[in-house]
């Protein structure tokens, strides 16, 4: 059974304490998996292609990668886009980002509606050209009730900023008397992050080599099993999604308690 599995029918804008899971049970099929999607860039270098030609071909792997999580079995995956800290590249890298995201939302996400995923997107969205913030909405509402597959896309988004913009939420909450500091524990928190509704990531995995989170879901990962693949993003396939699960499955999960 996966550890912390939820109906999707439970999860709603209020986060749900979840069951505590048992310490030492055999992992088996993640049900939220996170992926920071990591070396176009290097891909396209070793092709002598501009660094455009490894953001399309990514694009190709995520393709692939959200019908490998279908098929898995698996219910909610979270793929890092693009990071708040990712406006620093040079103007030029940007707009092309930002292009692929906007022709993204054009074109891809009425057959994701139709395979039944469910779009969210989390990050600073204000930071994107009006068109892009008005399809974001469109996506969101035009799959809000699919259940197959639960995708969330972080864009332009950083953990700290999160969790500063939550502290922020709390604090004036706190000001106005809605909320009660001796009252706050992690559930009531979480009400407050970007991601409420959603369960923690089980497995966090980075392609490209790259052994850090780099702001990714640091208040959500802290349990999450971390996978680091050696492949570049845009040669990402069912085969290696298939090789993190394996890996996953062959973790024993223990959350603080004693091993059994
Ligand atoms: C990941 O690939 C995509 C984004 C961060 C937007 P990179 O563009 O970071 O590729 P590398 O790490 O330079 O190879
Ligand atoms: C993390 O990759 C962000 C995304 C994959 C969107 P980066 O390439 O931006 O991370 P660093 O700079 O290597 O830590
Ligand atoms: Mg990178």
């Amino acid at each position: 059974m996966p550890l912390r599995s939820q109906p999707l029918a439970a999860v709603s804008a209020t986060v749900e304490v979840q069951p505590a899971p048992e310490a030492g049970a055999p992992a088996s099929v993640p049900t939220h998996v996170a992926i920071i999607m990591d070396g176009n860039g290097r891909w396209a270098a070793a092709r002598r292609l501009p660094r455009i030609a490894g953001h399309r071909e990514g694009a190709r792997a995520l393709r692939r990668t959200i019908e490998a999580a279908i098929r898995s079995g698996v219910a909610w995956l979270t793929i890092y886009a693009f990071s708040s800290e990712n406006w620093r590249r040079p103007a030029a890298e940007v707009l092309d980002l930002t292009g692929l995201l906007r022709h993204y939302l054009r074109h891809e996400v009425a057959e994701l509606r139709q395979n039944g995923v469910r779009l969210r997107f989390i990050g600073d969205r204000t930071r994107f050209d009006p068109d892009i913030q008005r399809d974001l909405v469109a996506a969101e509402r035009e799959t809000a009730s699919n259940t197959r597959l639960n995708l969330t896309v972080a864009l332009s988004y950083g953990a700290r900023a999160e969790i500063l913009a939550a502290a922020r939420r709390v604090a004036e909450a706190t000001r106005d008397g809605r909320l009660d500091p001796a009252t706050l524990d992690e559930a009531t928190f979480e009400d407050f992050l970007s991601t409420v509704g959603i369960p923690d990531p089980d497995l966090i995995l980075r392609t490209s080599g790259e052994q850090r989170l780099s702001n990714f879901l640091l208040w959500q990962a802290a349990y999450a099993e971390l996978v680091f693949l050696d492949v570049l993003w845009p040669d990402f396939g069912e085969e290696h999604f298939a090789q993190a699960l394996a890996d996953y499955a062959r973790r024993e999960r223990r959350f603080g308690a004693r091993p059994a």
